[in-house]
């Protein structure tokens, strides 16, 4: 049953693999510890040698609270205490070499709530090795030993990735976390024809010191980032595509929407955005290849890797070093938050309903709306109006007051107004935690749903919550008005209004029956409501379900088939894995989680 045969690759160079069969498929698998491809120690210290002692021997974020792990004595009862009090923290997670901040993909096997330190911690599905690069030799000389040794590599940069695609098996990975260079302009040079403010950042710049950087200029600009403060900008974020509270109003990570926008029915004059319109907000991107190449990738270096890196797939095209994104003007910024919670089904639903029934309207409006969906819970927190006084936004989102109080359902609500948006990102988000262990889905309404099923869309809510599940929203139309941009992300953003997160908890040590249960829940119960509900939406590759059907389509409809050809061209050998990410169709992680293996 069993079979290992060292055969030799060849590719661009040539690198021993192990082929393995498992049910007459042969597999040719990359190399792991214990097999005679695996560099041995010598080879680990040389690369230690190159990478100036920024090695580490990998460990799980809870091997101090056991005596040993993969054979290194780990026991530190005051860093074990600490692990487990900040766990929860996801700046520490962020910090910590290899942690993830949702342990599903974990695998769970060093448990932080194991009190015994003689019990077992495993690495699971944690990486052997980490570079911490401080340099982009650093990242070089990984990819280099990753390539021509035949090694799972990994990119990990702050640990977000909601489907496990910061973490592998038996990995290499490359820590970017340290790349925390940051550096204004306010007349972009070029290449391309846009001349307005922009920022250079490092790899592993995060969202909040990037808005608090960002609003201490003078005057104060804003960046389109994510939500979460803790999300990095360049890694996974801006290469997925990229969504945040200023995504109505100036477009997403990837690319500027720079319409105007409707403010109580009033279209408000955004001329001042034509010198930008129809361009992206990344313009310009520093990367390491799969060959270990160092490059530009903007409008006239290697444009094709360019147009690939806005959207295409976080992991996939190379390691992204530092990446120049637009800056624009701040603006007074108003929010409103509101709560509904009703133990009588038929009101609470009534009450959701008037919030997301009106999904283009805010959109339309330039509005981002954040909330959190569970039985009988609706926390919005909160619905953001840039460029809107209180009473403007107040005036905007009155219908749904109306509605409201019509039905009569109960709700409690408040209306903020901030000099800035950075004020208000700071006054109204709430910090979020970490640690937890869940399955994810996610599903892309466009304009069209809303118009045509807002009624449906409620339904498969209810399917969502009644199945145990629970739904992080965004309210977010990247493409309210705006020219078509051309990057990667799924097409279907233009038209998006509305956007959910499905998660399902469920442990990263549970029994395999009930991670199969769990995934079928998320994929073809709560997953299937969804996609039936919005017959002209999509599905977002950063916060999406690895189960997805038709992921291709799913992630990225019509722009598949280029990125698919850029992947062959781009890293032909699969240097980078992320599942779900284009080229990716015939490898595939066997032997329950492990051996990341190309299909032969
Ligand atoms: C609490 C929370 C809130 C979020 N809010 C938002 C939001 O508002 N908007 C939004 O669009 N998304 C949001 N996300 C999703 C987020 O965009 C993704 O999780 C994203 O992948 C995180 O990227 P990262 O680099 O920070 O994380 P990581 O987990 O470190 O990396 C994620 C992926 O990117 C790859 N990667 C990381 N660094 C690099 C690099 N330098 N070069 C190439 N590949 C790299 C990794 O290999 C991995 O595949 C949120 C996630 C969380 C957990
Ligand atoms: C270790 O591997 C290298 C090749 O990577 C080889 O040249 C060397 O002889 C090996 N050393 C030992 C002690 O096996
Ligand atoms: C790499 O070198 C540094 C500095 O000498 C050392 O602290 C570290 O343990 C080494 N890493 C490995 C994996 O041996
Ligand atoms: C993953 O966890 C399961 C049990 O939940 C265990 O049987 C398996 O050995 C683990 N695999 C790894 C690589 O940790
Ligand atoms: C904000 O709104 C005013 C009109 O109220 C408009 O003149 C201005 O251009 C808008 N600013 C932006 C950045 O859209």
């Amino acid at each position: 049953m069993w079979q290992f045969i060292s055969l030799l690759v060849l590719g661009a160079s040539a690198a021993s693999a192990t082929l393995v069969i498992r049910q007459s498929q042969a597999y040719a698998c990359k190399c792991y510890a214990g097999e005679s491809c695996f560099p041995n120690t010598s080879a680990w210290q040389a690369l230690n040698t190159t990478v100036q002692g920024n090695l580490q021997v990998a460990l799980p974020p809870a091997a101090p609270c056991f005596n040993s792990v993969a054979g290194i004595q780990t026991y530190d009862a005051n860093r074990c205490q600490q692990v487990r009090s900040s766990f929860s923290n996801q700046q520490w997670t962020t910090d910590h070499p290899i942690a993830n901040m949702w342990t599903y993909w974990t695998n769970e096997t060093c448990s932080l709530y194991s009190f015994n330190p003689s019990a077992t911690c495993t690495r699971g599905y944690y990486g052997d090795y980490v570079i911490m690069a401080k340099t982009r030799e650093h990242i070089q000389a990984g990819v280099d030993f990753a390539r021509d040794r035949n090694l799972r590599l990994v990119i990990r940069n702050t640990g977000h990735d909601f489907m496990g695609r910061s973490t592998g098996y038996g990995s290499l990975i490359i820590n970017t976390h340290s790349f925390k260079s940051v550096s204004f302009t306010t007349q972009y040079a070029g290449p391309g024809s846009y001349r307005g403010g922009a920022v250079t950042v490092g790899a592993g710049i995060q969202v909040r010191e990037l808005y608090r950087l960002a609003n201490a200029r003078s005057p104060p600009v804003v960046v389109v980032g994510g939500e979460c403060p803790t999300v990095g900008l360049a890694g996974g974020y801006i290469q997925g595509g990229g969504h945040g509270p200023m995504s109505s109003f100036y477009g997403m990570g990837t690319s500027s929407s720079c319409s105007g926008s409707l403010l109580g029915d009033i279209l408000v004059d955004a001329d001042i955005f034509t010198s930008i319109t129809g361009a992206d907000n990344a313009l310009s991107f520093e990367v390491v290849t799969a060959s270990g190449e160092f490059v530009t990738a903007n409008e006239v270096e290697n444009p094709d890797l360019f147009w690939a890196l806005k959207g295409g797939g976080p992991s996939t095209f190379g390691v992204v070093v530092s990446v120049t994104v637009k800056t624009f003007p701040e603006v007074r910024t108003s929010g409103v938050s509101l709560d509904i919670s009703s133990t009588n089904s038929a009101v609470f639903w009534q009450g959701v309903a008037a919030l997301h029934d009106l999904s283009n309207r805010w959109v339309e409006n330039g509005m981002f709306v954040y909330y959190e969906l569970s039985n009988g819970r609706l926390h919005v927190q909160p619905m953001v109006g840039p460029n809107m006084t209180a009473s403007q936004i107040n005036a905007v989102v009155q219908p749904m007051f109306d509605r409201l109080r019509s039905q009569n359902v109960p709700f409690t609500t408040q209306t903020r107004e901030f000099p800035t948006f950075f004020d208000l990102y700071i006054g109204m988000f709430e910090d979020e935690g970490a640690g937890v262990s869940a399955l994810t889905g996610g599903r892309i309404f466009s304009r069209q749903d809303i118009s045509s099923n807002a009624a449906r869309i409620i339904q498969a809510y209810q399917t969502v919550t009644n199945n145990g599940a629970f739904i992080v929203g965004h309210i977010v139309g990247p493409g309210t008005g705006a020219p078509v941009v051309d990057n990667a992300i799924h097409p279907v953003w233009r038209n998006a209004a509305s956007f959910s997160i499905t998660s399902y908890a469920v442990a990263g040590n549970a029994a395999l029956s009930e991670k199969a249960r769990a995934q079928n829940i998320i994929t073809n119960v709560v997953g299937r409501a969804l996609r039936d509900a919005s017959p002209n939406g999509g599905a977002y590759v950063n916060e999406g379900d690895l189960e997805e059907p038709n992921w291709q389509q799913a992630y990225w409809g019509s722009n598949y088939p280029r990125l698919y050809e850029l992947k062959q061209k781009w890293d032909p050998n699969g240097v980078f894995y992320a599942r779900t990410t284009p080229g990716t169709e015939n490898w595939e992680v066997i032997d329950y989680g492990t051996r990341l293996c190309k299909r032969l």
